[in-house]
């Protein structure tokens, strides 16, 4: 039988100290991008993707995040007697029917290999998705589909990759290898965060992993890696030994919503393609041109 993916996990255990002071008492999964909070693009990503299975690491002052994909009774109720069919529909579509939501902890932040790894559990024996909210993906298909797809072809795990520039390789997981495709590539090394000179390539990894369940024994043998952290590229670098993994060339646009800069452009062109507000932002934004 061929495996599909149908579980996702979202580490959302980080401080987020580098938008304090706006992540002081909320987390930085729950800032909105325009009208919708980072998580929630996420989950809609994995949804899409045919993921039903939405597996959340968690840690302290994360209860927005279970509040959010909650029943809001009150909420519901309100709207309904008022009349507020559409933003009755827009609440309720926040956490589709068919849609199951577990929340796990993560008691130490000892890194995103071990955030993972909380989840070990949950995935038993199944392929999985990893998906870091920061990095907001725009794509059609969204993204993660496009790699599921992937996955269904080659049965393998498929890293989302991206050229960066060679001053930013510090800033990712780097991998190498041989082209398959133009879009794919087989991996023979992946290094987390290198320094340019020692970045084997500039392909760097985004936030968007599917994962075959043999990984989670390679993370857990892993010593602490890079920052002191059990890192996810480290089990990854092992699960190369015994299995085939492919990074995949993805199509579409990535934010770094964990920079303010990215965060504030992810806001602009977001706005800008709104539906209700793009036109009038647009007028806004070249009023200030003049
Ligand atoms: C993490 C991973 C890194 C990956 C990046 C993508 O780093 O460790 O390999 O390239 O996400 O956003 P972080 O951004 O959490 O430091």
């Amino acid at each position: 039988m061929p495996m599909t993916v149908t579980k996702a996990i979202f580490p959302v255990a980080g401080l987020g100290t580098r938008f304090l002071p706006a992540t002081k008492a909320q987390p930085k999964e729950m800032l909105p991008v325009v009208d919708k909070p980072l998580i929630q693009y996420a989950v809609e990503e994995a949804y899409a993707a045919g993921v039903r299975e939405m597996i959340f690491v968690t840690g302290r002052h994360k209860r927005a995040i279970e509040d959010h994909f909650d029943m809001t009774f009150e909420l519901e109720l309100a709207l309904e007697q008022a009349g507020k069919r559409e933003l009755l529909e827009v609440v309720r579509s926040v956490k589709p029917d068919d849609m199951e939501c577990i929340y796990v902890r993560q008691a130490q932040a000892l890194g995103l290999g071990h955030a993972v790894l909380c989840a070990q559990r949950l995935v038993g024996d199944e392929p999985f998705a990893v998906l870091l909210a920061d990095d907001l993906m725009v794509g059609e298909p969204p993204v993660l589909q496009q790699m599921v797809q992937q996955f269904d072809e080659w049965q393998a795990s498929i890293l989302a990759v991206q050229e960066v520039p060679a001053e930013h390789t510090r800033r990712y997981g780097i991998v190498a290898g041989r082209s398959v495709n133009e879009r794919l590539v087989d991996v023979a090394q992946i290094v987390e965060k290198p320094a340019p000179e020692a970045a084997p390539s500039r392909l760097g990894v985004a936030g968007r992993y599917i994962l075959t369940p043999g990984v989670m024994r390679e993370i857990a043998a892993q010593p602490r890696g890079v920052g002191g952290e059990i890192q996810l590229t480290d089990g990854i670098a092992s699960l190369l030994r015994r299995e085939k993994v492919f990074a995949y060339r993805y199509q579409g646009k990535r934010y770094d919503c964990g920079s303010k800069e990215g965060f504030l452009q992810a806001n602009v062109e977001l706005a800008l393609q709104h539906p209700e507000l793009g036109a009038g932002f647009r007028a806004f934004l070249s009023s200030l041109d003049a």
